[in-house]
């Protein structure tokens, strides 16, 4: 089946239910969580521990084999926070974990399998107890981290900043560059007067964006028909 055959309607009803799910389930487990979620398979994603703000026109993707999650866990029950700005898009497999403080600028765009961490978690000679040694991580505007990239402890980021795919990030980065490898280094610079497209953009016009991709919709999914939907649910084919 390689084409969307849910009735227009199927379709509405699914959106709706799935930002119910979002303001039902997620919301209540942010502190805040700004207006215009796009939370895709949101049962896939989870937000836990204390002190988690979320920004306006959020993307966050679940998926099955590849879990959101998004979590602090403080050394008492009050601390540690995670701060995620405006416009970010936060890919399946992504892993926020904070004990003091993750802090996430606008318009950041996260890739698939990312991890975030502001701790090791371990002591290096006791193993049994919880690492002390937690420092906050900032990543500033625009920031693009790369497919399964890894952002260490006590690390910032400066803005429009791009990690490339795989890379560790263990010592800090400047704005507008680019970084690879394990540890990440400076591959490349960015021309800073370059005019650059970001999420903030994409999202200047919420409500209008909303109206146009609805369109879209309606005129994609009229044709197709609720008993031939049904049809192709319980019996596929390759010329559906
Ligand atoms: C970061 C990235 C976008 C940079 O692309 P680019 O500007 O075309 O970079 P280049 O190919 O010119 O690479 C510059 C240097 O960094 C190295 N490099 C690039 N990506 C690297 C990586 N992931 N690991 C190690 N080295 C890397 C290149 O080998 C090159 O080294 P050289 O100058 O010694 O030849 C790209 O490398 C990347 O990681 N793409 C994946 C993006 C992604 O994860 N997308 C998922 C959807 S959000």
């Amino acid at each position: 089946m390689r084409q969307d055959q849910r009735p227009y309607w199927v379709k509405k009803t699914y959106l709706s239910f799935r930002s119910w799910y979002t303001q039902h389930f997620l919301k209540p487990a942010c502190d805040f969580l700004g207006d215009y979620p796009t939370f895709m398979k949101p049962w896939y994603i989870s937000i836990s521990g204390p002190n988690i703000e979320i920004g306006h026109c959020a993307t966050v993707i679940g998926e099955p084999e590849n879990r959101v999650k998004i979590g602090v866990w403080g050394k008492d029950e009050h601390s540690g926070r995670i701060k995620i700005g405006d416009y970010v898009l936060i890919s399946p497999g992504t892993r926020i974990s904070a004990a003091s403080e993750i802090v996430i600028g606008d318009s950041v765009m996260i890739a698939n399998g990312v991890y975030i961490t502001d701790s090791d978690w371990h002591k290096m000679y006791d193993r049994a107890s919880r690492s002390t040694d937690v420092t906050p991580v900032h990543i500033g505007n625009n920031v693009w981290l790369g497919d399964r990239c890894t952002v260490l402890k006590g690390v910032s980021i400066g803005d429009n900043s791009v990690v490339a795919a795989c890379a560790v990030v263990s010592r800090d980065v400047p704005p507008n560059v680019v970084v690879a490898g394990n540890p990440a280094v400076v591959v490349k610079e960015l021309d800073v007067n370059r005019p650059m497209q970001t999420r903030a953009d994409y999202f200047a016009d919420p409500v209008g964006q909303a109206k146009f991709f609805d369109g879209v919709d309606r005129m994609v999914l009229q044709k197709n028909g609720f008993f031939r939907w049904l049809r192709i649910l319980f019996k596929p084919s390759n010329t559906d």
